[in-house]
């Protein structure tokens, strides 16, 4: 689907709707396909002049990276390997000098969030046995280790006692601001790695975030569903708490708590996971249990970044659903129950396979984008996790490389680019993350009123 020619046909839809009989994977296979295909058009990287592994204009880097694990899991799913090589060849085209995806070309923006997301996205590659980058290249454990290791490097106890900023520059705004997003990267890499590796630095971590993110109250445990806040200021000692809730963070620690509660068998973990997801149920709507983005969705002001939230959080219940199989029949009766509205929504377009934001409508809401497309796929098939093997790990088949020392190394001298940048980029920047905090904002004051 081109953009362009996506509004004027849009009547057209209604008779090319997706039909998927979830007890036929003939069926289930061709409904995915069509959503993969519908995700892959926004992809022009390849051709002259673009960038491969970005999509294009306006997703940002960070969501890239999101979407190319949704087409792994993709892969996983329906053993349809049509767009692996693309997959692969975008992971690797941005990894950055140092292999820890810190591209120089992101270097004036880039947030630990963002890195993050590269970071999960090839953790799971590890997981799945994802085709390896082979030849000279770093594997994907590697690259997760990279970015686990350069983001754990900036854990800050000068303010908050503890935890990440958001921004990883100092000239961005967010800089001052500590978040759920950032830390729960962190925290899922953490938990993963720990998993994955079976190296003990790795639960100590996660044990470290976690605690950090209880005490700043960015997730309060006083009741018994356990919301994930967005973040406070450093200027606060990071008590002056955004209580917006997105679905993504939730899901970040909820898969995380739950990697913990595998690999550990510690019961603690499986009671974390469990208030979380207590918690969770407010982004399922009370009636249908449909999936929304409660804090943005009714209010109509989601952002492109917000409008993929829900494919990421359907990825980490589909974990969750493996690493504590105890929640699994609950997570997976809440994502059966969204699945026909999922269904009713992706029938937009000219090609009849494009996904609106909002679930609950019957229809398709005339919405469309990157993280739409994301939200219906893996709203879909994480409804299949129970098709294929579990995440591995290094003992039970994973083949790619761990290397504990990823990422604390320079590999080569890097241009100086940090040092040069010059003030109408670090004004642009500055501008942009002003721009989006407003919008934060904007959207705070609209929940709240
Ligand atoms: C499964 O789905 C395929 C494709 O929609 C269809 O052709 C086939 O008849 C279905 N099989 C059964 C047993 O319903
Ligand atoms: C994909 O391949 C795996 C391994 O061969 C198999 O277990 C699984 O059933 C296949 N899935 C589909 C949807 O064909
Ligand atoms: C374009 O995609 C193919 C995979 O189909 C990949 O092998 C190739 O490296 C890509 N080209 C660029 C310039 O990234
Ligand atoms: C960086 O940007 C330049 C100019 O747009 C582009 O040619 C190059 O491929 C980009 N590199 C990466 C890693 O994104
Ligand atoms: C929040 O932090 C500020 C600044 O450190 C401090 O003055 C204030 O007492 C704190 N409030 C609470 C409720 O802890
Ligand atoms: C978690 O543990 C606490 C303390 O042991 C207990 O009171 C609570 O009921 C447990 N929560 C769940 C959801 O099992
Ligand atoms: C860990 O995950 C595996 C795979 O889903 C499952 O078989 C096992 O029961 C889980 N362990 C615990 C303690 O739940
Ligand atoms: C274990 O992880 C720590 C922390 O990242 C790292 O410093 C250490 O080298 C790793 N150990 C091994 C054996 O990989
Ligand atoms: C691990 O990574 C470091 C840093 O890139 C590298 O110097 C070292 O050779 C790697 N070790 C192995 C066993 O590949």
């Amino acid at each position: 689907m081109k953009l362009s020619a996506l509004l004027p046909l849009a009547l057209a839809s209604v008779a090319l709707a997706i039909e998927m009989d979830f007890t036929n994977t003939t069926s289930i296979n061709a409904g995915l396909a069509l959503l993969a295909k519908g995700l892959m058009d926004y992809y022009n990287g390849n051709d002259t002049g673009q960038t491969p592994g970005m999509f294009s204009n306006p997703y940002y880097w960070w969501e890239a990276g999101a979407a190319w694990g949704s087409m792994i899991d993709y892969w996983y799913y329906t053993n349809d390997t049509k767009y692996n090589d693309i997959v692969k060849s975008s992971l690797l085209f941005q990894i950055g000098p140092n292999w820890d995806y810190m591209p120089e070309n992101q270097t004036t923006t880039e947030g630990n969030d963002d890195q993050g997301f590269w970071g999960v996205t090839v953790m799971a590659a590890a997981e799945k046995n994802f085709d390896e980058p082979g030849d000279g290249m770093p594997s994907w454990t590697y690259l997760a280790q990279a970015v686990f290791n350069t983001m754990a490097a900036r854990w800050d106890t000068t303010y908050c006692n503890g935890g990440l900023r958001w921004q990883i520059y100092t000239w961005n705004n967010g800089y001052n601001y500590k978040n759920a997003v950032a830390n729960g990267c962190l925290f899922n890499l953490a938990a993963r790695l720990a998993r994955y590796t079976q190296n003990s630095s790795y639960v100590d971590w996660a044990e470290k975030v976690w605690d950090w993110v209880v005490e700043v109250k960015f997730i309060p445990t006083d009741s018994d569903a356990w919301p994930v806040y967005d973040g406070g200021s450093i200027e606060s000692s990071c008590n002056d708490t955004s209580v917006l809730e997105w679905t993504y963070n939730s899901g970040l620690y909820l898969s995380g708590a739950a990697f913990m509660y595998n690999h550990t068998g510690d019961e603690k973990w499986l009671n974390r996971t469990q208030h979380i997801w207590a918690r969770a149920k407010v982004f399922f709507e009370d009636s249908t249990l449909i999936m929304y983005e409660a804090a943005c969705q009714p209010s109509n002001q989601c952002n492109n970044d917000q409008r993929s939230f829900k494919g990421i959080f359907s990825r980490f219940l589909g974990l969750t659903s493996m690493m504590a199989p105890t929640l699994s029949d609950e997570i997976q009766q809440y994502l059966a129950a969204t699945t026909p509205g999922i269904l009713s929504s992706c029938s937009g377009g000219t090609d009849g396979h494009t996904c609106g934001l909002d679930w609950t409508q019957g229809k398709w809401d005339g919405k469309y984008g990157l993280g739409e497309q994301m939200c219906g796929l893996e709203g879909l098939q994480n409804r299949l996790v129970w098709t294929r093997s579990p995440p591995l790990t290094e003992t039970t088949g994973g083949t790619s490389k761990s290397n504990g020392t990823a990422g604390t190394v320079t590999k080569k001298q890097t241009t100086h680019n940090e040092l040069n940048i010059e003030t109408k980029d670090k004004a642009g920047a500055g501008i942009i993350t002003a721009v989006l905090l407003l919008v934060m904002l904007v959207t705070a004051w609209w929940m709240i009123f």
